[in-house]
């Protein structure tokens, strides 16, 4: 007889996730175990890979003065805090807080663990009953698990397409009563690298009196401001607001630490009036565990580091992407990024095209993300690589020459 576990999966999966739950099961390509890392080699399954798939851009995961940082922090204050946020923070909360805000160029900020408590703390927060929210349709999971709470909780929710803003401009004239009107974007897109614009939004956005919550996971450590042909990705990694010249007015600039930093920690970079509304209304700041010592330690090393070595590394960073991209490009492998952003997603179709090229390019001794449907739409399955500056040249050039063997493999 089944147990009630067996009846609640097999209920559950009657009507959603399905798809993604068998292709977990079957493929073995996800969901793996390292077994050790040296430099970006990872071993899985005994096999040493090289590693496209982390998004430790700035690899600071492996320099030697941020591991050594960890140390004297946490002789100071225990490995982890243990209070809610609201009881009591080491101070290295408001060091970081503070050098964070500074280099942003906010008026202030508040660390919180991950972009995901964020998002579902935040939106909501901010919004509930009599508010209108207006989601890109492809911002994040994260996000939009934000907003469905926020519906639930009273908001309404529309959905629209970043590259046709006239249905956001209409959105937002519909619901010009509404208490609060919020609009949430992505400000690098995870799986192309491509950025909406921005500019138009947050244009759109203060016409109507809205605030636009930008997650900007991949762009702050990589983005920064005055872009120029010596620094296209531009200087300090201070994100995508400061890159595209744009201020912060009516913007939550909502980012982490866990990609180029290699540190798990994420913040809000808000007006100075608006951090004790969050301190006592985001559910994380209330009730929820904190940021480990040892990320706090790690994520102040990497500031102090990309303050000193940073845009040199930026600058790394932009040559292999660029060395990539136009590799893929001679090679017709198909990619839509026009920003050099370093996520290289090579479309290859169906999810059988996805889980044969991740077998593929694991038997050519590379690990990159695979994303097929249900986890993007049905042609639209890519192979994703995300170089960083621990990646080295010859890393780039097997990862060029396994891509073209495996383009050529799979069926169109
Ligand atoms: C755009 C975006 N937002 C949020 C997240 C989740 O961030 P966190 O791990 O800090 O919850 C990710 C992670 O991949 C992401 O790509």
């Amino acid at each position: 007889m089944s147990d009630v576990f067996d009846r609640a999966i097999d209920r559950v999966l009657s009507h959603k996730n399905r798809e993604v739950y068998e292709l977990l099961q079957r493929s073995g390509l996800y969901d793996n175990v390292a077994t050790a890392v040296r430099g970006r080699k990872v071993r899985v399954r005994g096999r040493w890979l090289t590693d496209f798939a982390s998004c430790n851009y700035l690899g600071l995961d492996l320099r030697p003065e941020v591991m050594e940082a960890i140390g004297p922090a946490v002789r100071d204050w225990g490995t982890h805090p243990s209070w809610a946020r609201m009881c009591c923070s080491p101070e290295l909360y408001e060091r970081l807080e503070a050098e964070l805000a500074a280099l942003l160029g906010t008026e202030d900020a508040l660390v919180l663990p991950t972009i995901s408590l964020i998002g579902i703390g935040l939106i909501p927060a901010l919004t509930g009953k009599g508010a209108a929210i207006f989601a890109d349709r492809v911002v994040h999971k994260v996000n939009h698990d934000g907003c469905r709470l926020a519906r639930d909780m009273g908001a309404t929710l529309t959905s629209f397409r970043h590259d046709e803003l006239s249905t956001l401009e209409a959105g937002l004239t519909a619901h010009a009563d509404a208490t609060v009107r919020l609009v949430v974007v992505d400000g690098v897109l995870s799986t192309t690298g491509r950025l909406p614009a921005l500019g138009r939004i947050l244009e759109i956005a203060r016409r109507h009196d809205a605030i636009v919550y930008v997650d900007d996971a991949h762009g702050f450590g990589v983005l920064g401001e005055e872009p120029t042909a010596e620094h296209p990705y531009g200087r300090k990694g201070n994100g995508v607001i400061r890159h595209l010249g744009l201020t912060y007015d009516n913007v939550l600039y909502v980012s982490g630490l866990s990609k180029a930093y290699s540190s798990l920690a994420a913040f809000i970079g808000c007006p100075r009036k608006l951090k004790p509304f969050l301190k006592c209304t985001v559910t994380s700041y209330l009730v929820s565990g904190p940021v480990p010592t040892a990320s706090l330690a790690t994520a102040l090393a990497g500031l102090e580091l990309n303050a000193r070595e940073g845009d040199a590394w930026r600058r790394t960073l932009y040559a292999y992407t660029r060395t990539l991209l136009d590799a893929y490009w001679e090679r017709d492998i198909p990619t839509d990024n026009d920003t050099a952003f370093p996520i290289v997603s090579a479309y290859v179709g169906s999810a059988e095209n996805v889980e044969r090229g991740g077998q593929l390019l694991f038997e050519e001794g590379i690990n990159v993300t695979l994303q097929g449907y249900p986890l993007v739409p049905r042609d639209k399955g890519v192979l994703r690589a995300t170089p960083t500056v621990a990646n080295t040249w010859d890393e780039v050039e097997q990862l060029i020459s396994a891509m073209e063997r495996v383009h050529r493999t799979l069926p169109p």
